[in-house]
């Protein structure tokens, strides 16, 4: 798209915009000459234009964006969203393209949905919205009833980046594209999958969001669901939303904790005082603005199964944790091993594993040939690839689509709905304490007595 576009975004004096979301709009329009955004900005504090443009500038600056500067017109606007009247006199006048971006806590973005009328929407206006999409399935159901009432749902852009990191995208590559691995893509040949995405950071000062959400709603509820959804999808006809979006949708209708046993299938744990990589981090407790009363997880592992043909009996484990060194970040597929192998041909020969590193982009597989040394020995070789870091940031990919209005990427109305029905039975048996509260240093790989194969 040429013309330009109109960018609201809200909560702009916010960490989301400066860190992540003006960063990906300046290499967006590194890599799109021809797009020219109109940026405005609004927020509850007092700044000026000026202060507006110095950050757009530093963040662009950040992404290696700073000749772009030129291609977008920035104003600030004081605003309390959560008031009809604000909100009326921010976007009246509004007209072509325009996007309103939610960078706010949900809360305030929900009261700026109540408080928005579909009247003072220009045609067209796309909504984009933070994780997390509601606090349980009802709360999601709400929130989209609402949205409803504001625009169709093509309209409604559920931002979940990883939908937009260029290793999930080669997800789409990979399975579909190679006869290789296309028909051996299921429990007929797959043994288990586990999605990790373990850091080294810790509480970043965000207590006043982690605290209540923990590991489990902060990562698993979102991101590594979505990632199940792409890596255990049914092959859609085509990219557009409709299909790709079905079919995601469709695996997420049948998932749900595995067995339907929420005490046996998941394990949480939280970091003690320790040293990531020479930086010390006190206990998760001591961290300012935490409630230890509160019993929050900084690190979660599920075993969900996807109820139907193509997975039954295949465990997909999911894990996400803090403080944690060493951390993988990656998609791993075990295969299962040959029926029989030839007399005479000695040593291991385990299934096979492919691994989707998110960070680095990489890939490899893991095979059993014959040894150098006793040709008659089997050895295990990796093959690897260095998928390069895609040629734009998980947040850039996901704004090109709500510029234009293309919500493939975006997650559909009943998938965030899926989502949380799919990881309320953990957080009842958590809540409920029929779950173990463990504990890891930081700076570990977490919790001794936890199993963890990579
Ligand atoms: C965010 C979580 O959505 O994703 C953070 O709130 C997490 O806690 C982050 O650190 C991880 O994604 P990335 O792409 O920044 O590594």
């Amino acid at each position: 798209m040429n013309a330009a576009t109109t960018l609201v975004i809200f909560g702009v004096t916010g960490d989301l915009a400066s860190r992540l979301l003006l960063p990906a709009l300046g290499q967006l329009l590194v890599t799109e000459p021809d797009r020219h955004v109109r940026l405005i900005g609004a927020g509850m504090q007092d700044w000026s234009d000026k202060d507006l443009d110095k950050v757009v500038r530093t963040s662009f600056e950040s992404s290696d964006a700073a000749a772009c500067i030129e291609r977008v017109e920035a104003t600030y606007r004081k605003a309390d969203i959560t008031q009809t009247a604000d909100l009326k006199k921010l976007l009246s006048g509004l007209d072509g393209q325009v996007a309103l971006y939610f960078a706010v806590p949900p809360n305030v973005a929900a009261a700026a949905c109540e408080a928005l009328t579909a009247d003072m929407l220009p045609d067209g206006a796309m909504l984009a919205l933070e994780k997390p999409f509601g606090t349980n399935e009802d709360s999601a159901r709400t929130l989209n009833a609402r949205l409803a009432e504001l625009v169709p749902e093509e309209q409604v852009f559920r931002v979940d980046h990883f939908l937009g990191k260029s290793t999930t995208l080669n997800l789409l590559g990979a399975r579909f594209a190679n006869r290789v691995l296309e028909p051996l893509w299921s429990a007929e040949s797959i043994e288990s999958v586990t999605i990790v995405y373990d850091e080294r950071l810790g509480l970043e000062g965000r207590a006043g969001y982690y605290d209540h959400a923990g590991a489990l709603v902060d990562m698993i509820q979102s991101h590594l669901l979505q990632v199940l959804a792409v890596v255990a999808m049914e092959q859609p006809a085509t990219l557009d939303e409709l299909d790709f979006r079905e079919a995601t949708s469709a695996v997420l209708r049948a998932t749900r904790i595995k067995d339907g046993d929420a005490t046996l299938s998941s394990q949480r744990a939280r970091y003690t005082a320790g040293s990531v990589d020479g930086v010390e981090k006190p206990s998760y407790t001591d961290e300012p603005g935490v409630d230890p009363k509160r019993g929050t997880e900084t690190l979660a592992e599920a075993t969900f199964e996807v109820r139907n043909a193509r997975w039954a009996g295949v465990p997909f484990i999911l894990r996400s944790g803090k403080a944690l060194s060493d951390p993988a970040r990656e998609i791993v597929v075990r295969f299962k091993g040959v029926r029989h192998i030839p007399v005479g041909l000695r040593g291991s020969a385990a299934g096979a594993v492919l691994r989707f590193s998110l960070a680095p982009d990489q890939m490899s597989l893991e095979l059993n040939l014959n040894g150098a040394d006793d040709p008659f020995v089997l050895e295990r070789a990796t093959l690897s690839a260095d998928l390069g870091a895609g040629q734009l940031l998980a947040y850039a990919e996901v704004l090109s689509g709500i510029l234009d209005a293309d919500p493939m990427l975006s997650v559909r109305g009943d998938a965030a709905e899926q989502c949380w029905r799919i990881v309320q039975p953990v957080l009842d048996a958590w809540s409920n304490d029929e779950v173990p509260l463990d504990e890891y240093a930081a700076g570990s790989h977490g919790p001794e007595r936890w199993p963890f194969q990579r």
